[in-house]
């Protein structure tokens, strides 16, 4: 599904501050692939999302999507098929729009292949799907966004990306800003979501439990590498501590502390 052939990107090149920040990264995510990405802060986690979604154009190499290779693709083009969702739950919706239009906008991105014309039958299946969220946000479609909770709109904008239909979908510390409960709450649907739309995803956390805890396959990044890629038996076999041994190990470091990690 997507392909990174020898990625490196270099920022502020030729100047004092030049600093490579990826590093000849090769990555392979297959379609069933649901992937968690660890790694300290500046690792380059958040820099490669941006390579994935066009966002940002590496200084070398290419990216392949559905073997087609799209690195010169700017990041509107891409959008049509990459889902992102950020730490902050503000940016995933329009504050000052309801919940029912800012459902609209997604039904003219992506329920194309719904062919729902009439306004009601569009209210209708945007309150059936708010009803799988479970918070009862199937009686605010009129009410707006703003006056959502964080794990209320972060849960929004989950099911709005959903329902997009994308092929890949890239989140970055989507709980991050969360309360435990919510965000316990959010990770839940995430997996649900995942697992009924069988989505292509790749999720930083820096809560090193939740990325044992979920998807087939762990990455850690460090220095703008991908030092450790676990999958399958060997992923659900980690803990936390196996993890930090892992990593001292193959840096030769020990972590700073390991609220490096979980920060
Ligand atoms: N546009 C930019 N210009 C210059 N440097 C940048 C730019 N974007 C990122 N960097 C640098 O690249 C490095 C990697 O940043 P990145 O945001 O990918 O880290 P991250 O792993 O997502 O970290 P965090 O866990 O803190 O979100 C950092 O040192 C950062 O300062
Ligand atoms: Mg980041």
């Amino acid at each position: 599904m997507i392909e990174l052939e020898n990625i490196s990107k270099t920022f502020n090149t030729g100047t004092h501050s030049e600093k490579t920040v990826i590093r000849d990264l090769n990555l392979t995510v297959d379609k069933d692939d649901f992937i968690t990405v660890i790694g300290s802060n500046g690792a380059g986690k958040t820099t490669l999302f941006n390579l994935i979604s066009g966002n940002l154009k590496p200084t070398k190499g290419s990216v392949v999507i559905s073997g087609k290779d799209v690195t010169r693709d700017p990041e509107y083009k891409r959008a049509g098929y990459i889902g992102r969702i950020f730490q902050d739950p503000l940016l995933g919706t329009a504050s000052n729009m309801t919940l029912e239009d800012n459902m609209m906008i997604t039904a003219e991105k992506g329920f194309k292949w719904l062919k729902i014309s009439l306004n009601n039958r569009k209210r209708a299946y945007f309150r059936e799907e708010l009803k799988q969220l479970g918070m009862g946000l199937e009686n605010r479609l009129k009410e707006n966004v703003s006056l959502l909770s964080g794990g209320q709109r972060q849960a929004l904008t989950l099911l709005m990306t959903v329902l997009s239909k994308p092929d890949i979908v890239l989140l970055d510390e989507h709980t991050a800003a969360l309360d435990p409960r919510n965000a316990a709450m959010v990770m839940d649907l995430t997996e649900r979501f995942i697992d009924s739309h069988r989505l292509t995803t790749l999720m930083i956390t820096h809560n090193m439990q939740h990325a044992i805890d979920y998807g087939n396959r762990l990455l850690m990044m460090d220095g703008g590498e991908v030092i450790i890629d676990i999958s399958h038996e060997e992923k659900k076999a980690l803990t936390v501590k196996k993890l930090v041994a892992m990593f001292n190990d193959i840096r030769k470091k020990e972590f700073e502390t390991d609220e490096v990690l979980l920060a």
